[in-house]
């Protein structure tokens, strides 16, 4: 019903020629997925990653996408610019972006509605930190998170856009969320979106990632949860053999 979508997010890294060993070695290794496969590369690279992957069954995505048309907002990108390199989907609201950028959610709220508005698909990005997590706040903060970056999102943008729970104490760290507790967590963020919209969207429509430390090991036990429908990737998205076999975690 809701199609497993792998997502690697790589952040600040690979040059064009990185971007293109990276890729030479991860298009035959993935090739016959059967879950979505997506790669968000930084701006530099999305030329070189949209030429290899044209014609493949990896999607390309970037990390980030301004709410303006266009105008003067240095050092920011627009939709039609992704547009223009093939992008269909987008990171917004990383909590990367959150912690050290400025990110809030209302800038997320006006990068989601603007990328649906051009045809890119969000994946938005939500999750705890850790001192949120010890002082209980965990709904409060998923609910807070889900709620402003969907305002005024219409129903129908559900199928076409993706979240991603990513709790802030998993990033990186080694540390995963155990496949229970992200199950459970993300069953937060679809009853929030259940109660928004309805629950039959927020069952059939809405596809919620796990994202923090995924990699080949744990991959499998998180992907049999019922509520996580795929993983965004960092640190394991960055070496073809790992990526892939995430993308292909059922072995
Ligand atoms: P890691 O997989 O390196 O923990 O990063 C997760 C992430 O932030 C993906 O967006």
């Amino acid at each position: 019903m809701r199609r497993p979508i792998i997502a690697g997010n790589w952040k600040m890294n690979n040059t064009k020629q990185q971007t293109k060993e990276l890729l030479t070695d991860l298009i035959p290794l993935v090739a016959d997925a059967e879950a979505e496969v997506v790669i968000c590369v930084p701006y530099t690279s999305l030329w070189q990653a949209g030429d290899m992957i044209r014609g493949t069954n990896i999607k390309l995505g970037a990390e980030n996408v301004h709410w303006a048309d266009k105008g003067a907002f240095t050092g920011e990108i627009s939709a039609d610019m992704l547009l223009e390199q093939g992008v269909e989907y987008v990171v917004i609201g990383h909590s990367e972006r959150r912690q050290y950028f400025g990110e809030t959610d209302q800038t997320v709220n006006a990068r989601v509605k603007t990328a649906l508005a051009k045809g890119l698909k969000p994946i938005i990005c939500v999750g705890e930190t850790l001192e949120e997590r010890e002082g209980g706040k965990v709904e409060e903060v998923l609910v807070r998170q889900t709620t402003e970056a969907l305002k005024d999102v219409d129903k129908d943008a559900l199928d076409k856009l993706v979240i991603a729970y990513e709790p802030v104490w998993a990033i990186g760290t080694g540390k995963t969320a155990t496949a229970q507790d992200a199950n459970d967590t993300i069953a937060i963020i679809r009853d929030t979106v259940a109660k928004l919209y309805c629950e039959k969207c927020a069952q059939e429509k809405l596809r919620i990632q796990y994202g923090g430390s995924m990699n080949p090991k744990n991959a499998k036990e998180l992907m049999a949860m019922p509520q996580i429908d795929g993983g965004l990737i960092g640190g394991a998205s960055l070496k073809a053999a790992d990526f892939s076999q995430v993308v292909k975690y059922n072995g």
